[in-house]
């Protein structure tokens, strides 16, 4: 079942997000995440981290696993999501190192780190919470559109749209993004109990309509999410833009079946 919430604003969805977050934590301290980078999520890490602030987000016990990191960049890299992570959440909250699993997209050999990651992730059950974007072209996690889709962490080619879109952290230079990223496979996102999409802007409207409401296929593996049990796609008012007339109306600031 997928239920869409439309907020007002992009902040207001991030905070929606964030608040999921923080409530799962308080029902099941032991929670597993898995989280995503890119744009989006900023205003939503900013919101998580306020919540702990005001100590309504404990990660003492949480877990967290990364959807993907950028091959050949070391954990102190800029560009790298480790960076990121560090930058927008893991330095302002409560998480010990040894309960952040990224990959090490520096690692020669990326099977055995795929291999120790995906064992790591197999050991605690999988994801309670896959947080996840989306890209324009549909991918979750470095998951790009293809014939069939690798269902464990694998190595994968990036596409030049998600290598233009992911240009900011790189001097806004799209050819220096690596051209090849390490990502979460889709059946571990798949498996996870719940999934939290967020999506905000224009931009995003016809990827998200696709995904919601066009037919299930590798193509677009977000739409695979329209075959998972309990997924929840937060929207602001723009990323909602192309959703049916009545979703539209029915869903703003509230939840709903879709
Ligand atoms: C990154 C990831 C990607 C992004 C997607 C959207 O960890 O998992 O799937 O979620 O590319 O990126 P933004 O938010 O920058 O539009």
């Amino acid at each position: 079942m997928t239920r869409v919430a439309i907020l007002p604003s992009a902040e207001a969805a991030a905070v929606t997000v964030a608040t999921c977050i923080a409530d799962a934590l308080q029902v099941d301290p032991e929670l597993v995440i898995g989280l995503p980078t890119g744009q989006t999520p900023i205003p939503m890490y900013r919101a998580l981290v306020e919540l702990h602030r005001q100590g309504r987000a404990d990660f003492g016990r949480a877990t967290t696993f990364n959807l993907d990191e950028f091959v050949g960049l070391a954990p102190g890299d800029l560009g790298s999501y480790h960076a990121y992570m560090r930058a927008h959440l893991f330095d302002a909250i409560n998480l010990a190192p040894e309960r952040m699993h990224l990959f090490n997209g520096k690692r020669k050999d990326w099977r055995r780190e795929i291999a120790r990651f995906d064992a790591a992730l197999s050991a605690l059950g999988g994801l309670t919470i896959a947080v996840v974007g989306i890209g324009r072209n549909g991918h979750i996690g470095f998951n790009e559109p293809a014939p069939a889709l690798a269902t464990a962490s694998h190595r994968v080619r990036l596409t030049e749209a998600s290598r233009r879109a992911n240009a900011a952290a790189f001097g806004g230079r799209w050819r220096r993004v690596p051209t090849h990223a390490l990502s979460m496979g889709i059946g571990s996102i798949l498996r996870a109990r719940t999934v939290l999409l967020l999506a905000t802007g224009a931009h995003k409207a016809a990827i998200v309509a696709r995904a919601l409401h066009g037919p299930i296929t590798t193509r677009v593996p977000a739409s695979l999410l329209q075959a998972h049990p309990n997924v929840l796609v937060v929207l602001d008012r723009a990323a909602a833009g192309k959703l049916p007339m009545s979703e539209r109306r029915l869903s703003r600031g509230s939840t709903m079946k879709s």
